[in-house]
This record gives C-alpha cells, structure tokens and sequence, in this order.
C-alpha cells in the first residue's frame, strides 16, 4: 500500500510542479483505517498541503472501492514530501506549478 501511495505521490507532485524528477523525502503520519483484501479495487486521491521552494508536502488517500454499490471507504492515509531534482540528485526549485495550486506556495516563487 506504502509503495502504491509514494508511486502515486511521485506521478501526482510531477504534474503539479511540471517535473519528473520528483523523489521522496519524507513519509509521514500514515493511518490504516481498513483492511484490504486481494482483489479489492483501490483509488487515491491526492490533495497539495503545501509548497516550499524546492519541496512539495502532499496528502493521499486511499480508498477501497466497492463495484457492488459504488461506496467509496477509507483505508489509508498518508502525508509525503517530495522534492525537485536535477541530474545529478540535488535539489532545484520549483518553478513550473500548475495555476490552481500557487495559492498554496509558503515561499516566495523563485525567479
Ligand atoms: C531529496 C534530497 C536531494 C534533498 O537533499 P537535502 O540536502 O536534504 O536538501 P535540502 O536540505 O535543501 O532540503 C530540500 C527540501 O526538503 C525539505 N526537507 C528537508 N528535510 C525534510 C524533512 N525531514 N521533512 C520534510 N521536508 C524536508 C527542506 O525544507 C527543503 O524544502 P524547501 O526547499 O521547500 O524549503 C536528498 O535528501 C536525497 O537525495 N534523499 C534521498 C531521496 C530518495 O532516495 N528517495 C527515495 C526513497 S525510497
């Protein structure tokens, strides 16, 4: 589930900030709500907590599908830092954000 959510984290932050080259930094309060069982349907959503000049904080939730009533019930949510980098791994600022998430820049858009 862990790997499903970073994986998820990793595409969600590359399209808000326009760059894949986006890596974890930090995992942080993680609560399972609910099992989950193999064959269960799983989706996540992906919300911006914040973005600093070179890290982006977000929160995802997972949730367990149901195909039966269409009920949507959560079992896991997670917060995750990743950070921008170049070629050679070090941290860039994010300059590219997508409009509908600049209001939640905590630092001055570097030039
Ligand atoms: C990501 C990495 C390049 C950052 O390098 P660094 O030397 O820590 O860089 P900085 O100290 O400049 O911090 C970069 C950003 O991370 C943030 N940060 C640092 N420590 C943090 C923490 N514990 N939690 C959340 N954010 C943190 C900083 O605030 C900064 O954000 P900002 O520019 O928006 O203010 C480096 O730590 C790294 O390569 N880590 C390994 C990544 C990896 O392999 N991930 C996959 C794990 S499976």
């Amino acid at each position: 589930m862990l790997a499903w959510l970073d994986e998820a984290g990793a595409a969600f932050t590359s399209q808000v900030c326009g760059s894949p080259r986006m890596v974890t930094k930090c995992i942080s309060k993680v609560i399972f709500q609910r099992p989950v069982r193999p064959g269960q349907i799983i989706k996540i959503y992906a919300d911006v907590v914040k973005i600093g000049n070179t890290s982006i904080t977000v929160k995802l939730e997972a949730r367990r599908h149901s195909v039966v009533n269409g009920s949507q019930k959560p079992v896991c949510e997670v917060e995750m830092t990743f950070v921008r980098i170049d070629g050679d791994g070090e941290p860039v600022p994010i300059i590219n954000v997508k409009k509908e998430y600049q209001d939640r820049r905590t630092k001055p858009k570097p030039e």
